[in-house]
């Protein structure tokens, strides 16, 4: 493999209601990040594993993931970019494609991550799974006026794994002033263009409790 993949995985859950931090959470008796982990290790491209873990979780996410597979764990950050620039961090400068996976989207196939980084190695700079949005999207004011209508074949929801060649993803990070909910934002503010590949129902985002049952399902679909 010629891919690392940095793993965010610090984050609190907290629109999934009270509890031990997401990645930790189960899903059919097994915490999020051990399904992310066991679909990003079969990925053959994959050369090494970084997750970023809540700070006081350290040590129970190394032991949670040694027998999965082989990964390195540092101390996440407060804002998942933080958490991101402290897995970069680790990933050695001989590694030319970096992927990025948020461990709540832990049932992204090893397709996705191979579909990705392909695209990688094809030539582009920045890669994003997307899918095509399927509802009608209103533009709504404050009090609930809707100001209007969407063109909605021109959108995407996009996902993770996002890849990158190293040095891209290494100067957007560096470059990042503000805030932004995924990398590829922060390649975007560097100008440079971000490619679209299709994207993955599976690679849903476990973000309220009825992801946790639409994941379940999944599960059973998966495997
Ligand atoms: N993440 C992270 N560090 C943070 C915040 C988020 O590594 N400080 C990670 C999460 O663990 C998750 C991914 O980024 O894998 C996507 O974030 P999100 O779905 O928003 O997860 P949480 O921040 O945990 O959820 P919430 O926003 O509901 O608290
Ligand atoms: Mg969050």
């Amino acid at each position: 493999g010629d891919v690392a993949v940095v793993v965010p995985a610090a984050g609190a859950g907290v629109r999934l209601g009270p509890g031990a931090p997401k990645a930790l959470r189960l899903l059919e008796g097994e915490p999020l990040l051990v399904h992310a982990i066991r679909r990003t290790a079969s990925a053959p491209s994959v050369r090494m594993i970084v997750v970023a873990a809540p700070p006081a979780e350290v040590e129970a996410v190394h032991d949670l993931l040694a027998p999965v597979a082989p990964v390195t764990v540092v101390a996440g950050g407060a804002e998942r970019q933080d958490s991101v620039a402290a897995a970069l961090a680790v990933v050695p400068d001989d590694v030319g494609i970096v992927l990025v996976h948020d461990a709540a989207r832990c049932l992204a196939p090893a397709e996705l991550f191979e579909r990705v980084a392909a695209a990688v190695r094809d030539g582009a700079d920045a890669v994003i799974p997307a899918l095509p949005v399927v509802d009608t999207i209103k533009e709504v004011a404050a009090d609930g006026t809707v100001l209007g209508t969407v063109d909605r074949s021109a959108l995407r929801a996009v996902q993770t794994p996002q890849g990158f060649r190293a040095g891209t993803l290494r100067a957007a990070h560096a470059a990042a002033a503000d805030s932004h909910t995924d990398d590829a934002g922060a390649v975007e503010k560097l100008g440079r263009p971000v490619l679209c590949v299709p994207g993955s129902d599976f690679a849903l985002k476990i973000t309220r409790p009825i992801d946790l049952a639409l994941a379940t399902h999944l599960l059973k679909l998966s495997e």
